[in-house]
């Protein structure tokens, strides 16, 4: 049902689907198949290469429409316009991308109808990169994947296993199903951006949540202080989704500059201790807490009233512990909801887990800085949820989608 609702975006849908010449041209077959299944009107143009890989009978009869490959038929010069597929298509989805179709398309080299039809193309491009685990790891191939997200081209990440090369690491294409739902949340995310404004459901009325976000600030002195990379995006997000959902909320907020969000009340706090107050004060009768703050874990013992002054000797300045504002909620909660997140950058899920139970969430929203486009700053993230009965992995979506998956989550708490 879940996986369902996910795909529901594909119905009606125009993807172009752009398969290029490596070994896991073998799961777009699956891949066209799960877009279609969904309600998807799939078309398909190939590299000269792909069709070693996968006979275009495979894709025509799948796709139910002609493959193309060439730039004219030669039998009777039928010409294949990249324009027009460039124009007719609401996503192009390049899977798999091989690192030599990646390098051509971010260096504008139009060589063949797939890569024409790329620089054609006006809707939102996904490439799936498949390659070996060094291909992958070039830097050569970094640069060319960092300039085609800095160009707005979404990449659904390789994942880690076997290779066609006998050889184990990054670099084998992402499920078909995973890049099928990341298509779907790609096209569902401009449906639910135009919903931003339209009237939600009021599911969540006569409920009260706090909500943390942003970084904390622990003083030094009057000039200098410790703090982190939180721009409060995700959970100024989660706040506004649970607002837009009628619920009450309280956003207890570090400094940042975003607005507040559309029937929200702000609490601005600085340090780690002042959220801990506000955060506690407004637990205190809400039915739920959702922590997305990065809360500074040590701060300075003792806080200069002047300026340090630099002198040519090292400085030490001793921290001491903050209280933990999520593990104390944990501690009172009472049947009520608490969400954590963790911000990690190895060993995830383990880590995550401990803190689930350590914290008493209910659920916690894991993201890695090792993922392109996740954690700090930025407007999208790529989370997995996990909880007592499992995880739960999404693909790289909006802030605001994630926000809605997560107030989802949440919505089905109080159903119970
Ligand atoms: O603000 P953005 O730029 O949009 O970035 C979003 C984000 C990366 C900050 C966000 O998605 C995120 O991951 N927030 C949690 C970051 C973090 O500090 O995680 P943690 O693993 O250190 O903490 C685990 C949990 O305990 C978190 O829910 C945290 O809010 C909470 N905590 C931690 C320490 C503390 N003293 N009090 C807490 O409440």
């Amino acid at each position: 049902m879940e996986t369902q609702r996910m795909m529901r975006p594909l119905a009606g849908r125009r993807i172009l689907l752009g398969i290029t010449g490596s070994i896991a041209a073998y799961k777009a077959a699956v891949l066209c198949r799960s877009l279609t299944t969904a309600g998807a009107e799939v078309r398909v143009v190939m590299t000269p290469l792909a069709k070693q890989f996968i006979t275009p009978l495979t894709m025509a009869t799948l796709s139910k429409n002609p493959i193309l490959v060439e730039f004219f038929d030669p039998e009777n010069g039928a010409w294949n316009s990249h324009v027009s597929l460039g124009l007719w298509a609401d996503c192009y989805l390049i899977a798999p991308a091989t690192a030599n179709t990646l390098a051509k398309m971010a260096a504008g080299i139009a060589d063949n109808l797939l890569l024409t039809t790329y620089l054609s193309a006006r809707c939102p491009v996904v490439v799936a990169p498949a390659m070996d685990l060094d291909m992958y790891a070039h830097t050569a191939t970094q640069e060319n994947l960092h300039r085609l997200l800095e160009r707005g081209v979404r990449i659904v990440e390789p994942e880690a296993g076997e290779l066609a090369s006998g050889l184990t690491g990054k670099g084998r294409m992402a499920e078909p199903a995973e890049i099928a739902a990341y298509v779907a949340a790609l096209l569902g995310e401009g449906a639910s951006s135009a919903d931003a404004t339209a009237e939600k459901e009021k599911t969540l009325r006569g409920k009260r949540f706090v909500v943390t976000a942003g970084a904390t600030i622990e003083a030094i002195d009057p000039v200098r202080f410790i703090s982190n990379h939180s721009s409060g995006k995700m959970g100024y997000a989660v706040a506004g989704e649970l607002a837009a959902r009628g619920a009450e909320v309280v956003l207890v907020s570090g400094r940042t500059a975003l607005p507040t969000p559309e029937g929200v009340e702000r609490r601005d706090v600085l340090s780690a201790a002042e959220m801990y107050d506000a955060t506690l004060a407004a637990y205190e009768d809400a039915d739920g807490g959702v922590m997305c703050a990065a809360v500074a874990d040590y701060t300075p013992c003792e806080v200069a009233d002047r300026k340090l002054k630099k002198s040519d000797d090292d400085l030490t300045i001793t921290l001491r512990r903050t209280k933990d504002i999520a593990a104390e909620l944990g501690a009172r909660k009472a049947g009520r909801l608490l969400v954590g997140f963790a911000l990690e950058t190895d060993d995830e899920e383990a880590h995550a887990e401990a803190k689930l139970v350590r914290k008493n969430f209910d659920f916690i929203v894991l993201n890695s800085l090792r993922d392109a486009g996740a954690g700090f700053r930025g407007d999208t993230n790529k989370v997995t949820f996990l909880d007592a009965s499992g995880r739960e992995a999404l693909p790289l979506l909006s802030k605001a989608e994630v926000a809605a998956r997560i107030v989802d989550r949440i919505e089905r708490f109080f159903e119970r």
